[in-house]
């Protein structure tokens, strides 16, 4: 099935509610129907593209004047199993917890941690979605896609993705030019479990017995309990990274305040806390008209329902400004901001 539109409203289209619209949109369920769209000659064929799944880690600063590529790719396969594992392909256009779900309702192990992630199966490897101590970048075998420069498909290892923390070659080099089609993840028949981070073992020892599905519905509890709802509240997740830095200017700040949380990152390297950076700015609960900052996880920004992009955008850079002053710390954003051509602040 193919749908193509012009003028198109992306308003049900990214998590955060922004009200925009893309100039030409195409939404596909087949890769080879991206394969006979890109050998078309009409003029739209020559615009900036951008992916967008679930919208689940976009920020629209204003409305799209490109192609936006909609894979609505399905299925759910087993492609093959030996003793220890079974490697499962999943469409692009999958929802992520729905595969989770498949996983652990089967007991294969390796995603749990990373339940009710928002967002599509293609959007996965692109920021190597993480949570609970779990990366999906260590159970992925292989990226399909297909590549708009060269017409042609491709396929990555996970070598080949150049993984790192909520990032990829995908985001990166190949960003907008490679659409992810389906992905191929080792999933374990035997898991071990990660239960390390926070108070995940408790929650989940409280439950009477540590498996798949306690671990879920304890996943599900905690992020439930700190971040809201993209059905009730607009947001696309922590917006900022955590920052990494070198393990002395970490203890720098962790001997100016005590209670920071910092984490071992790279070698050399820690990691931390931003919502803690954000919260200690001053930032928590904040709201200016319909944009804020949510109330529970301060790494969250908000749109309490018709804020615009550049409002929710704007306040980023003054959260960005105060922790920079208070701290001296670099926060980083982590969702994808699209900005016109003429945008200033170094964004697409
Ligand atoms: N904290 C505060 N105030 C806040 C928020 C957090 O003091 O407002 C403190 C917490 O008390 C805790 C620490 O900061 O000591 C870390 O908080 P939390 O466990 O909530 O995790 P996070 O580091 O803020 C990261 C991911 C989340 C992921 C969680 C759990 C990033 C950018 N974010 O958040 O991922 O769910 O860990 O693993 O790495 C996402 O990427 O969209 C996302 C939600």
């Amino acid at each position: 099935m193919i749908r193509f539109s012009e003028n198109f409203s992306l308003k049900q289209h990214n998590t955060f509610g922004i009200d925009a619209s893309a100039r030409f949109y195409f939404e596909f369920t087949d890769p080879a129907d991206l394969y006979l769209f890109t050998q078309s000659n009409e003029s739209w064929s020559e615009e900036p593209v951008l992916v967008v799944g679930e919208g689940s880690n976009l920020l629209l600063l204003d409305d799209y004047s490109g192609l936006v590529l909609h894979p609505n790719i399905p299925g759910i396969s087993e492609i093959k199993e030996d003793r220890q594992n079974i490697w499962i392909e999943a469409g692009a256009g999958e929802t992520w917890d729905e595969l989770v779900q498949y996983a652990v309702d089967y007991g294969f192990g390796g995603i749990e941690n990373l339940s009710l992630i928002p967002g599509k199966v293609g959007a996965a490897p692109v920021q190597n979605i993480g949570a609970y101590g779990q990366e999906v970048e260590n159970v992925i075998e292989l990226v399909k896609g297909f590549d708009l420069q060269t017409g042609q498909p491709v396929e990555f290892s996970a070598v080949e993705c150049e993984f790192g923390y909520r990032s990829s070659i995908f985001k990166l080099k190949l960003k907008n030019r490679v659409v992810i089609t389906s992905v191929v993840f080792r999933l374990s028949k035997f898991p071990e479990f990660l239960l390390g981070y926070g108070d995940l073992e408790k929650k989940v020892q409280e439950k009477g017995a540590i498996n798949l599905r306690t671990i879920r519905q304890s996943v599900v509890e905690i992020r439930k309990s700190k971040l809201p709802d993209v059905k009730a509240l607009g947001n696309a997740g922590s917006f900022f990274k955590n920052p990494e830095m070198e393990n002395a200017v970490a203890e720098k700040l962790k001997a100016e305040f005590e209670h920071l949380p910092v984490y071992s990152a790279a070698p050399g390297k820690s990691k931390l806390a931003a919502g803690w950076l954000i919260e200690k700015a001053g930032w928590k609960g904040f709201r200016d008209g319909d944009a804020g900052v949510h109330e529970k996880q301060a790494l969250v920004l908000v749109n309490y329902g018709n804020a615009s992009g550049k409002q929710i955008f704007d306040l980023s850079e003054k959260i960005k400004q105060s922790v920079f002053e208070k701290f001296g710390v670099v926060l980083e954003r982590e969702v994808n901001c699209v900005a016109p051509p003429d945008f200033p602040a170094g964004e697409e």
